[in-house]
């Protein structure tokens, strides 16, 4: 089978709900099909904290106009990971604490952040062999994409792998804490009026409650040949 990805490339959007697993799943997937994985809620994460750090007030459209010119935002292969920088600086565990998951789907809402990440998005999937996973990646970033997955699980269980996935990185917040953060980004995510949250007619769903990584990746890859 991964001949054939070797063959033709193409580019795989994964979209779905606040910690179903989607970002486990575009990463193993690049890994095997040697795709690049982009993680288009860090860039989301990454604007919101630097709007934290310099105290941006997000109903001001002029002081998010500057504040977006002066941010810069990549990704560098390191530690098997695509980690994402600010400004060139290393904010992969910043950009997941509390405070900017609280904020960030209030960020995510504002048109002109979504316009500018959008953009570097579609830059970054210019040469296809892609796997990008978000909000609105199959709806938005890009609707031909050749395979769309809706990634969809249970809110305990969601809960639950955020919370463990938190207390491993050292991150203090109560089970509770975790879930109401969920439930509120769900919200917002899907009622917001620019590129809300939602299935694309073409994407095939995945329900992964009750499936490990592993298998979650095995049901995909099976998928993707079946679908192309
Ligand atoms: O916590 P989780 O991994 O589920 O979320 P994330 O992928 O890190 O995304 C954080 C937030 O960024 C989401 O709750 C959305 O508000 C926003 N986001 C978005 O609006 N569009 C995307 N393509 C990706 C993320």
């Amino acid at each position: 089978m991964l001949s054939f990805f070797k063959k033709r490339k193409i580019t795989i959007a994964i979209d779905g709900h606040s910690s179903c697993g989607k970002s486990t799943l575009a990463r193993d997937l690049a890994r095997k099909l040697k795709y690049v994985y982009i993680d288009s809620g860090a860039m989301y994460r990454a604007v919101t904290l630097y709007f934290i750090w310099h105290k941006i007030d997000i109903h001001n459209p002029d002081e998010i106009k500057k504040a977006l010119e002066s941010i810069s935002i990549d990704f560098r292969y390191k530690r098997r990971k695509n980690l994402c920088y600010l400004n060139g600086e290393l904010v992969e565990d910043d950009i997941r604490n509390a405070e900017v998951s609280d904020l960030v789907s209030d960020v995510a809402a504002i048109s002109q952040v979504r316009k500018k990440l959008v953009a570097l998005q579609q830059q970054y999937g210019s040469a296809k062999g892609i796997v990008m996973d978000g909000r609105d990646i199959g709806t938005v970033v890009f609707p031909n994409a050749e395979l769309k997955i809706f990634v969809t699980a249970d809110l305990e269980i969601r809960t639950h792998r955020r919370f463990q996935e938190l207390k491993i990185r050292g991150m203090e917040m109560s089970f509770d804490e975790v879930k109401q953060n969920l439930i509120k980004r769900d919200h917002i995510d899907s009622t917001r009026e620019d590129s809300p949250l939602c299935q694309a007619e073409d994407a095939i769903v995945l329900d992964n409650s009750h499936l490990s990584t592993k298998e979650q990746l095995n049901a995909v890859l099976k998928l993707t040949k079946l679908h192309i």
